[in-house]
């Protein structure tokens, strides 16, 4: 499925493109296609990544780097999601590189959301918690604030390979937060606790989403 959207995307992609690419494992298959068209093509392509893992990805398939503080619009860029609906809802984050997505999201002329049809629901938030970046010192505030706002449950996330939390790339925690139902105005009021940075809440941020099923790809 990862393959059908990622090759769709790498359809897309033109000689002299400045694109956004965004962070997961659906994003790497798509630069994977990219980058056999870039080999095959000789395509000149300058990205801008959204986290370490991406940049080196593309780094290593012969794209053009230019960091986050390029200082520009992009003409369009790709992610993946963990969860999105027909109205093209989204909940990002479960890589933990959302602020850097929802930044380059708002950059893009063109935001496309790439998911495979298992992650197309009619009800976010539904086994799937909306990640919250939260400034460590902050974190009794975020805590008390999500539950007031409905949180059912809080869990800070914690990484593999090391102790305590997982920081993201901008030196923040994430608190995982399931909420029974999501509801328009909850990204905006989430941001709005003090403290809280952002969340992997995108509601109305893609442009286009692109699912992939066994009966071929469609677009939202
Ligand atoms: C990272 C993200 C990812 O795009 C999202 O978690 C989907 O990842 P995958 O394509 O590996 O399922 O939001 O912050």
């Amino acid at each position: 499925m990862k393959e059908k959207v990622a090759q769709e995307i790498a359809r897309r992609v033109k000689d002299g493109d400045v694109i956004g690419v965004g962070t997961g494992t659906t994003v790497d298959a798509a630069l994977t296609e990219i980058g056999k068209r870039v080999q095959q093509e000789g395509l000149r392509l300058t990205v801008v990544p959204t986290s370490l893992q991406s940049a080196w990805r593309c780094q290593e398939l012969g794209l053009t780097v230019l960091y986050q503080a390029f200082n520009g619009h992009l003409s369009w860029g790709f992610d993946g999601a963990d969860q999105v609906t027909k109205e093209r809802w989204a909940i990002k984050g479960k890589g933990g590189a959302m602020l850097q997505e929802k930044i380059l999201a708002k950059r893009c002329k063109k935001f496309i959301i790439i998911v495979d049809d298992t992650k197309v629901v009619s009800q976010l938030g539904a086994g799937c918690p909306v990640p919250v970046e939260v400034i460590p010192e902050a974190r009794i505030l975020a805590e008390e604030g999500l539950r007031a706002l409905g949180a059912t449950s809080l869990e800070i996330r914690s990484g593999s390979g090391k102790h305590g939390p997982v920081i993201t790339e901008a030196g923040n925690i994430i608190i995982d937060a399931a909420f029974p139902a999501i509801r328009e105005n909850l990204e905006r009021d989430i941001k709005g606790i003090v403290g809280v940075v952002d969340s992997g809440l995108f509601i109305g941020y893609a442009s286009e989403v692109i699912v992939a099923s066994a009966s071929g790809v469609s677009s939202l």
